[in-house]
């Protein structure tokens, strides 16, 4: 079932915000690359299932988001995995620290919605 997150004009491009849907918080994010058209996913790291938007370091960059704890970077529309535990807190760590950053997880996409805008509203299916 369609549901509205309100206008587009209410999300800043390139800062993604945080909503609420059906009791799981959700990133949208308006890309300055496409700033008509938005891209919902999951604000939960498919590693540890903690918050993308909340923690020590991370970040939105050119339609990246990359994960404050582990460091774990995701195409923010496609939810495709980009990089995979390389480190704490935004600090790199070395290469053969990987696997136990990454406590046994193989690295996995985030969640994303389908999302669209329709007369100045977003909308998620789904
Ligand atoms: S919780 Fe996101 S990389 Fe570990």
């Amino acid at each position: 079932m369609p549901t509205s997150l309100g206008l587009l004009t209410d999300f800043a491009v390139d800062e993604p915000t945080q909503v609420t849907i059906d009791g799981d918080a959700y990133l949208v994010v308006r890309r300055s690359q496409s700033p008509d058209e938005v891209c919902v996913v999951r604000d939960r790291c498919p590693h540890a299932g903690l918050s993308l938007s909340r923690g020590p370091r991370g970040g939105y960059d050119n339609g990246v988001i990359t994960c404050p704890w582990h460091n774990s970077s995701f195409d923010v529309c496609s939810g495709q995995n980009l990089d995979w535990t390389p480190g704490f807190a935004g600090l790199k760590a070395p290469t053969w620290s990987r696997r136990l950053i990454a406590m046994g997880k193989s690295p996995a996409p985030l969640t994303v919605l389908p999302a669209s805008v329709r007369d100045g509203e977003v909308i998620v299916d789904g």
